[in-house]
């Protein structure tokens, strides 16, 4: 237990990673009022929106008018999804806070995710990086399917340090190692983050976990044993990838709130509001609400 970090920090990932996948298109304004709820439960760090093709993800085509929507505060994080220089041009005026690049450790996946190879990915990454860098703009990346692929399996701890690598050697700043499909067992989940410990320093690397097989929180316990304090959770575990058929959401933000305070760690985050949260976008899209704790303490208010 010494070993457990005092504080976590969570990057909620909803309005993006969540939203993305909904067939139905939500609302700017529903995206925008989600936003402004998370940050009113203490949440730092929002994946906000993505500037990706919206002939690819139809969901995010209204990035822009998210990022102007939302009040912004100073102390919060606001993260956009960048995969090229067209995704950065676009960005760009809006004022992110922090840009995203994604890779994966897997060939097969990036082919389907964002047409192009683990090698042709990171060169389109060296322009946005060199850029966002110039300009004083944290980049950080996401390397997908770091734990396994739907179309190739089990994925190896060495290709996520050889991705990691090559992120590093790029200049991205932080690396988040993702399960995007949820298949990790904690060992693997271990071993994939010790991966990604042998290039980056333990503050610049997260952990991204999705619940498809019910392991996230159990993924998180054993990688915070390895003092890693930063998380991407998604409130009402809202979510799936588009490309990764299958495969459902984030770990809930609510779940993993709850564990961590029961482990006596610090978030910043007022699990009761976050709950507000998670049942207004679940009421909002029509969807069960995807959080173990959040249904718990609903069904509590109720009675
Ligand atoms: P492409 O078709 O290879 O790109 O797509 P292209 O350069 O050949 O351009 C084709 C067309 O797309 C052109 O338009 C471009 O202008 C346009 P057209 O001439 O046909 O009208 N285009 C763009 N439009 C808007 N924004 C852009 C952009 N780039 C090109 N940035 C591309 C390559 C990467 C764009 C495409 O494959 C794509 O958008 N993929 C979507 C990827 C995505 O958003 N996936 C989900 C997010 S990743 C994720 O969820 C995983 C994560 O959560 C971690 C985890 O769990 O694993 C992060
Ligand atoms: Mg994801």
């Amino acid at each position: 237990m010494s070993q457990l970090p005092e504080k976590v920090r969570i990057v909620e990932v909803g309005p993006r990673d969540g939203l993305q996948n909904e067939k139905t298109f939500v609302p700017t304004a529903v995206k925008v009022a989600l936003i402004d709820q998370l940050q009113a439960t203490g949440i730092r760090h929002i994946e906000t929106t993505s500037f990706v093709s919206p002939k690819w993800v139809p969901q995010m085509a209204d990035n822009a008018a998210v990022m102007a929507g939302i009040t912004r505060r100073k102390d919060v994080i606001y993260s956009v999804l960048v995969p090229n220089t067209k995704g950065y041009e676009a960005a760009i005026p809006t004022t992110p806070t922090e840009i995203e690049v994604f890779g994966s450790a897997s060939e097969a996946f990036s082919q389907k995710n964002i047409n192009c190879s683990i090698a042709e990915s990171i060169e389109r990454f060296i322009p946005v990086v060199q850029a966002a860098r110039e300009a004083g703009i944290y980049v950080r990346g996401a390397i997908s399917c770091s734990l396994g692929c739907p179309y190739e399996g089990d994925i190896a701890p060495e290709k996520v340090a050889y991705v990691s690598r090559l992120m590093k050697h790029i200049g991205v700043q932080h690396v988040g190692i993702a399960d995007t499909i949820g298949v990790g067992t904690p060992r693997k989940a271990q071993a994939a983050l010790e991966a990604a410990l042998s290039v980056y320093d333990i503050a610049d690397v997260s952990g991204h976990f999705h619940d498809t097989y019910g392991q996230a929180l159990a993924n998180i316990y054993a990688v915070l044993q390895l003092g890693v304090s930063q998380f991407d959770a998604s409130v009402a575990g809202l979510g799936g990838c588009p490309y990764a058929k299958g495969a459902t959401g984030n770990v809930a933000t609510e779940d993993v709130v709850y564990m961590l305070h029961g482990l006596g760690i610090e978030t910043g985050i007022d699990l009761d509001a976050l709950i507000d949260a998670g049942a207004f976008i679940s009421q909002h899209i029509g969807r069960p609400n995807g959080s173990r704790v959040a249904n718990a303490i609903l069904a509590k208010r109720a009675g």
